[in-house]
């Protein structure tokens, strides 16, 4: 039996959404390489859950005027949705505070206690700020005063948002809390601190080093430079909400959610066995000197798994296994600035909605920031879509699957006498990409992986075009020469759904099942060369597996992946434009004339750029489905084709229409407004519309020749 395996991703903050950058960072590069290392058999352990103390959370939760557990429980929620929605699949995703995981408060009171007895904590005691008419310590970002740098009158108690530099809150000119903004007095207040510098002396730094050469260049490189300025560290504060300090004499005080969350992986390990009736298993993995784990996180957080954590998990004394390797990735912006949420800077769930979960996978992991900081940006991802999806891998399989449909019923032919040697030249290349691939996830190379699986594609194509099996069927004998190469090329389809499995899952069981072989699993130690039966296999017809849509022609299709057409990358882009020019989403969306006037003789709306106008995207669309809305009698609720996908649009047109007249009704649609909740419905766009003479509104229609999907200009 191999060794046992934990893999960890950062837990991530119960305090907002997470997004593509989070995604790629620690998430999605751990979930491939747990599919990876169980197509290697090994015995894997996927842990995660939120992080669900500390100030951030305190300061919002209590703006909000929410109760911190249920305040987490929101974000909770949603970051769960967000990382199914991307085919993560831990064993267990929990949290941190105590009413979700039992086990949390009492585990990360040992490690203190621990820490504490073998004398690697020392007591000290400091000035803070404290408020008078609240009673409570003020961590640093409650208080607010003037940058003693700059002298911005609104800099915060940990930093100045005008000069951006690091602040002490101590030196703050005029100070005042932000919860009332009372003027705080200095208390001081007891704190414990770890003691790194001892740590690393004795044997961090050894331990370290033993290291060298296995861990990412990036990651060791960081961790040397932390070494370097090793200090004592605070682990506990003043605070309302996390886990209390195990000490007589401590109200208010908890410990540090650095110091907490990281114990959160062992915690909710914890909590997962013992649900599952078999508590003994938490102890027998985490101070196993046999089980390796790995902890997937972004940059930010190298620190503290690869210093500071395992200096706590030794100074116990308790024998916690330490991590074997920290792949960290860098950071991951979007075109060319770093994701910001709250400025609509992010890929928006609905820009995305249609994508299958596969081929975000795909383009995220092409992606990576895994040596250096990377980026999305629309044009890389249909690139990676359109090219090394569509044209390279769907290409292939989707060629090599028509033709056994078309010339051999559907039935994979049966390898007949000996492989020429093309045939066992594609052996040999599909060894190799499996090797390269195999090679690659092991050492967290997920880019140098797909590479690879994109250079087999490229030889698989190459042999196909060069075997010609579409004249073979025609020629005098050629058929039994084209079984022999259909078999070769269902065989490559075999390794290859082997080779895509970690990264697409979903695909590589389409592919199995495309051979009629979805009960064999996916594994990369028998996939070669024999693991493909030489006798006739009965595949699934594509069109029963494979994904359907209408293309832009509004023409039923069939295909493995659907290429991304250039009007929505362009829209894309356009929405990002309007950002970056500073336009405001905020402005009331020009809705459906909510009550109709008469509008000639309106005076003409102030000038505009042209750009002003082309930021807005029109399109040319037809109406396939209406119905009244259920909460508003002005309301139809329309779903609109627009020839690249399908809208579902509120329209404020009832008064006249009736929905069965619009059936296959021409429209204009605005395809970039930001979408928008009306009545509980969420509309994606706005039909155009102009009034008629009793104030009606009356929708207006593209002419003939203009296809669902025309951009108007
Ligand atoms: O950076 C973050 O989002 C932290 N919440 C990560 C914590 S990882 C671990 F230590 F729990
Ligand atoms: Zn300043």
């Amino acid at each position: 039996m191999s060794d046992p395996v934990i893999v960890t991703s950062a837990l991530p903050y119960a305090n907002g959404p997470i997004h593509f950058g989070h995604i790629v960072g620690a998430y999605l590069p751990a979930d491939v390489y747990v599919r990876f290392r169980r197509m290697r058999g090994d015995d894997v352990h996927f842990v995660c859950g939120t992080d669900e103390h500390g100030v951030a959370i305190t300061l919002k939760a209590e703006r909000e005027g929410i109760a911190y557990p249920r305040y987490v429980d929101h974000w909770h929620g949603e970051i769960l949705r967000t990382l199914t929605r991307f085919g993560i699949e831990f064993d267990v995703f929990s949290g941190t505070a105590a009413h979700r995981n039992e086990h949390h408060a009492p585990l990360a009171q040992q490690f203190f206690t621990d820490l504490l007895r073998n004398g690697w904590l020392s007591e000290r005691e400091e000035e803070q700020y404290y408020s008078e008419t609240q009673q409570r310590f003020l961590p640093d970002r409650y208080i607010e005063g003037t940058c003693y740098l700059c002298g911005f009158e609104k800099a915060r108690g940990d930093e100045c948002p005008k000069c951006g530099k690091f602040l002490e809150s101590k030196r703050l000119l005029e100070p005042r809390s932000t919860l009332d903004g009372s003027r705080p007095v200095l208390r001081s207040s007891k704190h414990w601190y770890l003691d790194l510098g001892r740590a690393r002396d004795e044997w961090l730094r050894a331990w370290f080093e033993g290291k060298h050469g296995q861990w990412k260049p990036n990651v060791e490189n960081f961790v040397l430079g932390d070494l370097a300025e090793l200090r004592e560290r605070p682990i506990t504060r003043d605070l309302p909400w996390g886990v209390p300090v195990p000490l007589p004499g401590t109200e208010g005080k908890v410990l540090y959610v650095w110091f907490d969350a990281p114990i959160g992986y062992l915690s909710i390990s914890k909590q997962h066995f013992a649900k599952r009736g078999q508590p003994e298993r938490f102890e027998a993995l985490w101070r196993n000197p046999r089980t390796k784990l790995f902890h997937f996180i972004g940059k930010d957080n190298i620190t503290f798994h690869s210093v500071i954590f395992p200096a706590m998990l030794h100074g116990t004394g308790r024998g916690w296994i330490l991590p074997e390797n920290v792949p960290a990735n860098e950071f991951f912006n979007f075109e060319g600035r770093k994701f910001n949420t709250s400025s609509g800077w992010f890929v928006p769930e609905e820009s995305v909605a249609e994508d299958p979960t596969d081929v975000l996978r795909w383009a995220l992991c092409s992606m990576m920031p895994e040596t250096a900081d990377s980026e999305w940006t629309w044009t890389e991802f249909q690139a990676r879509v359109n090219g090394d999806l569509a044209d390279n891998l769907g290409n292939f399989v989707t060629r090599t699957l028509r033709f056994v449909e078309k010339f051999f019923e559907g039935r994979v032919p049966p390898a007949a006498g000996q492989p020429r040697a093309n045939e066992l030249a594609m052996h040999a290349n599909a060894e190799r990409a499996v090797r390269e691939v195999d090679a690659s996830l092991a050492e967290f190379r997920f880019r140098k992986a797909i590479a690879a699986i994109l250079a087999f594609g490229g030889e698989c194509n190459r042999y196909f075009d060069a075997e010609e099996p579409w004249a073979l069927v025609k020629r005098d004998g050629g058929r039994a020469v084209a079984a022999q190469v259909m078999h070769c090329c269902c065989r490559m389809i075999d390794v290859l759904a082997v080779l895509i499995a970690p990264v697409m899952p979903t695909t590589a069981r389409l592919l199995r099942t495309a051979l009629g072989r979805e009960a064999v699993p996916l594994d990369f130690a028998s996939v070669l060369p024999h693991g493909f039966p030489t006798a006739g296999l009965a595949g699934a017809p594509l069109t029963a597996v494979f994904p359907k849509f209408t293309d832009e022609k509004g023409q039923a299709k069939t295909a493995l992946f659907r290429k991304i057409q250039d009007e929505r990358i362009a829209a894309e882009r356009a929405r990002l434009a309007k950002l970056a020019a500073g336009a405001s989403d905020s402005a009331p969306p020009p809705a459906h004339p909510p009550a109709p006037t008469p509008r000639a003789g309106e005076a003409v709306a102030p000038t505009i750029e042209f750009e002003t106008f082309a930021a807005v995207d029109l399109r040319a669309g037809t109406i396939v489905a209406a119905e009244r809305h259920p909460k508003a009698d002005r309301l139809l609720v329309l779903r609109v084709e627009l020839g690249f996908e399908q809208r579902t649009i509120v329209a404020g047109i009832a008064a006249s229409y009736a929905p069965e007249e619009l059936l296959g009704r021409r429209v204009l649609a605005v395809a970039n407004l930001a979408p928008r909740a009306l009545r509980g419905i969420e509309s994606q766009g706005m039909l155009l519309a102009g009034d008629d003479r009793d104030g009606k509104p009356r929708l207006l229609t593209p002419d003939a020749g203009t296809p669902d999907g025309t951009r108007i200009r």
